[in-house]
Order: C-alpha cells, then structure tokens, then sequence
C-alpha cells in the first residue's frame, strides 16, 4: 500500500477501505508517515468528504491508536458528555457534581483550550493546587469514592487524534464535520463510558455555524456511537454568544461555583440541567426529561450539587476556601465597556442584535487567557464579565462587560475587538433561542445508521 496512492483516491472523491484507512493512521500515529502527506489526505477530506462508513472507520482507527480506558472498575453505568468547543462554557463544572451528587458516577477526561475556545482542564487548574493529572488507580479509586474524577487525557488515549488535530489547526482543516466527529468519538470511545451526551455548538463562536452543520455533526456521532454500542444522545445548543457571564477560567469557576449555589443565569442553566437530564436518563435514573430536569433542581437547591463539587476539589488537592468565600483572586487591571462605547451614532437606547462570538474569544485570549499554540503558557486569572446578553436593552451610561488582564496593551487591544465584535440596533423583537434541538437513534436516517 502506498500513501501516495490514498491521498490521490481521496482527492478524485473515492471512498477508501478500512485497510488504506489504518494504514494511514497508524503509520501517521508511528511517526512513519510525513506531516505534509497527512495534511495533504487532510485537505482532500476537507475538499472531498468522507461518507458515515467511512468516518466510522477513521473513528475506529484513531480509537485503537493508543489504550482504551476500562472503567469495569467504577461501579454503575458511566455516562460522559462532551461539548464541541465555545466560549464562556463551563458545563462540564456545573454538570459532573450535579450527576455525581444523584448517584452516577463521572470518570471524565477533559481538554485544554485551544484559539478561541476554553477547556475545562485550564479552568480547573486555576483553582489553586488543583491536580489534573491522576495516577489511573487514584482516578478510579477516587470515583468509586466521590463519584466524580475530572483529568486531564493521557497521552495514549487515541494519540492519533492528538497528532492530527494539531496538524489540523494549523492546515486549516479543523471544520470538517467527519474529522471533528472522528476526533471527539475516538476519544470518548476509548475513554470508556457507556453512554455519551453530546453538546453540538451551533453559531458564531462555534466550529460549526449554521444549525444545518450542526444537525449534520450531531447526527453523524450519533451514528457512530450507537454503531459502537454506546447509548449517544446530541443536544444542539447556541453559540451566537458566551455561554453564561464569564468568559475566562477563574471567571468561570467563580460563575460555576455560583451556579451550584442556584444562581446561575438563566441560558447556563438551561444549557447544564438540559445536558445533565439527558445524562440521568442516559444512567437509568430517570425516564423523562421533566423528571431528570427536577432531580437537577433539588439537587441544586438541596445544596448536595456543591458539597459534591467542594469535596471533588478537595479530593483532587484545590483550596476550597474560595469556592465557600466567592473572593476569587482576578487580575489586578480591569477595563468597563459601556453602551456608548459600542455604537458611535448617539443613542438613548437600543438593544444587542449580534456579537461575533468567535471575536469574543479571541478577546478572552488576547487578554492572556487563552493559547494560539499548545505550547502556550496562559493566565488563569484574566477573562471578561459580562454583563448584558444578546437581546437585552442597553442605555449608553450602563456597563456592558467587564475586562480583567494584567497588561495594560493587552487590555487595551482585547477591549477593541470585543467592541468591534458587538452590534446594537433599534430591533427590540429579536429572540435568541438555546437549545435548538435533541438527536437521538431514532433520528438517524437510513443512510446515517
Ligand atoms: N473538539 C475536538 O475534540 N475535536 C475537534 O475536531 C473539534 C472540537
């Protein structure tokens, strides 16, 4: 088998076999086979497509490029979630309590953020001594004890995806529905939950734009995780702004650590208590989405969901000091952008029709709190509060966002892009939806299954 001759059946549109499929990507993972001939197959997936069969095939080869992970150890159906890159989302902090504190056990690996997007694992390490990577035996051990244990991945969970995706940020092929599907299925089949829900970000901060992208991201995991024999359930949410008020990784703790005590805002929470429903009927504790979503609410208000979260931190060596004061330590330089700001004509009031989310993040990184490569070392105290969502009125004297850096040209620059991102309009009708859609195998097609 020849390299040369995949890249060229795959750049005139033909399907390849599981065998031309494993040869490239173990010989890719092995270091045999070049970075430019893998971006070249890369860039003729991007043009060309993969069809389901296909995208299985790439899924299942990434997966068995390192160890699987075997939970059999934590007793109970283990369900995990993974989100498909945002700005300003902290689920996963929200979620993995909740579940643990109803009885399912969370035995999660979590990423880092990578461009505009935040990663669960850089939110957590800015809770002072929080440890993110865990001997195996201690992450297992941990989770049968607490029932929630959040890591870092280790380098041989699907090494294969770990190489491409950095080739793939840096070849512009990132935005493609079967390399992205390939990616996160590899990586939660051999982490080894039994059941996988799904956050497809659709919008301006998320890879993929339309709904229409979405859907077809959705349904193509969906498919390749059933196939796989794991329960896969997609929920579609919004990406046209931050999810929640923080955006940056103290930031977000802070705003997790207040949605736990039930006061989160309003579009997080539905986010979290939609995802962590279907993550309850996903481990058989409950049967309809109205039950699971007031198992979540008592489990928030009974105050169990942050006990839980406080003794996972705890157990994992972070000072759960500020998480029971809610004096988090921020960046010393702060920056206000008003109404005024965003719009030079005058105005005595309008309303947020539109941000460009994916600006927003690259506000949040400009700042210091995000990386362009993956050697990049971040600060975990910078980030930007929000203060008004899309749809809201905004008078020129009221603040809008808040911008926290430790450099006085960093904060300067990220609060131009984030006023640039932002635009107001005498439109007082417009509505921002948040969960647009669930997928499920039964949604699936006969040519998706
Ligand atoms: N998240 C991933 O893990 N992989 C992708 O390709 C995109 C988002």
């Amino acid at each position: 088998m020849h390299v040369y001759d995949i890249i060229m059946k795959k750049r005139n549109g033909k399907a390849l076999s599981k065998e031309e499929i494993s040869y490239l990507v173990d010989g890719f993972t092995k270091g045999e086979i070049p970075d430019y001939q893998m971006a070249a197959f890369l860039m003729a997936v991007y043009f060309q497509g993969m069809n389901p069969e296909e995208t299985t095939k790439l899924t299942m080869a990434m997966a068995d490029s390192g160890e699987r992970l075997d939970l059999s150890g934590i007793k109970g159906i283990k369900v995990d979630k993974h989100s498909t890159g945002g700005v300003g989302d902290k689920t996963s902090l929200i979620i993995g309590p909740i579940l643990a504190s109803l009885g399912v056990p969370v035995a999660k690996m979590s990423g880092r953020g990578l461009g505009h997007t935040g990663g669960t694992i850089d939110k957590l390490e800015s809770i002072k001594g929080f440890q993110t990577a865990l001997p195996e035996r201690q992450f297992m051990e941990q989770v049968n004890r607490i029932g929630l244990a959040i890591v870092g991945q280790t380098a041989n969970l699907a090494p294969a995806d770990k190489k491409i995706y950095a080739l793939r940020d840096v070849t512009a092929t990132v935005d493609n529905v079967s390399l992205i599907a390939a990616s996160i299925m590899s990586k939660k089949l051999a982490a080894g939950a039994d059941a996988i829900v799904l956050d497809v970000k659709t919008g301006s901060g998320a890879f993929m734009k339309t709904l229409e992208e979405a859907r077809g991201l959705a349904k193509t995991m969906v498919a390749i995780g059933t196939m796989a024999g794991r329960d896969t359930t997609a929920v579609i949410t919004d990406m046209n702004e931050p999810l929640g008020n923080a955006v940056g990784n103290i930031l977000e703790v802070e705003e997790a650590v207040e949605c736990l005590k039930g006061r989160g805002e309003r579009r997080l929470m539905e986010v979290s208590e939609t995802l962590a429903a279907y993550m309850l009927i996903a481990a058989g504790k409950a049967a309809a989405i109205d039950e699971a979503k007031a198992m979540v609410t008592e489990s928030i208000s009974s105050g169990k969901a942050f006990d839980k979260f406080k003794e996972f931190v705890k157990a994992q060596g972070g000072d759960t000091g500020e998480l029971e004061s809610g004096n988090f330590e921020r960046a010393g330089l702060s920056e206000t952008v008003y109404g005024r700001d965003l719009q030079e004509k005058p105005f005595d009031n309008a309303y947020l029709v539109s941000c460009d989310n994916q600006e927003i993040g690259m506000a949040s990184l400009v700042l210091g709190g995000g990386r362009q490569t993956k050697e990049d070392v971040i600060d975990l105290t910078v980030g930007i509060r929000l203060y008004k969502h899309l749809g809201d009125e905004i008078k020129p004297e009221e603040p809008v966002a808040a911008l926290f850096a430790n450099d006085e040209g960093r904060l300067r620059e990220a609060k131009a892009r984030f006023v640039k991102a932002c635009t107001l309009s005498d439109n007082k009708d417009f509505h921002n939806q948040i969960v647009y859609e669930v997928i499920t195998k039964e949604d699936l097609s006969g040519s998706e299954k």
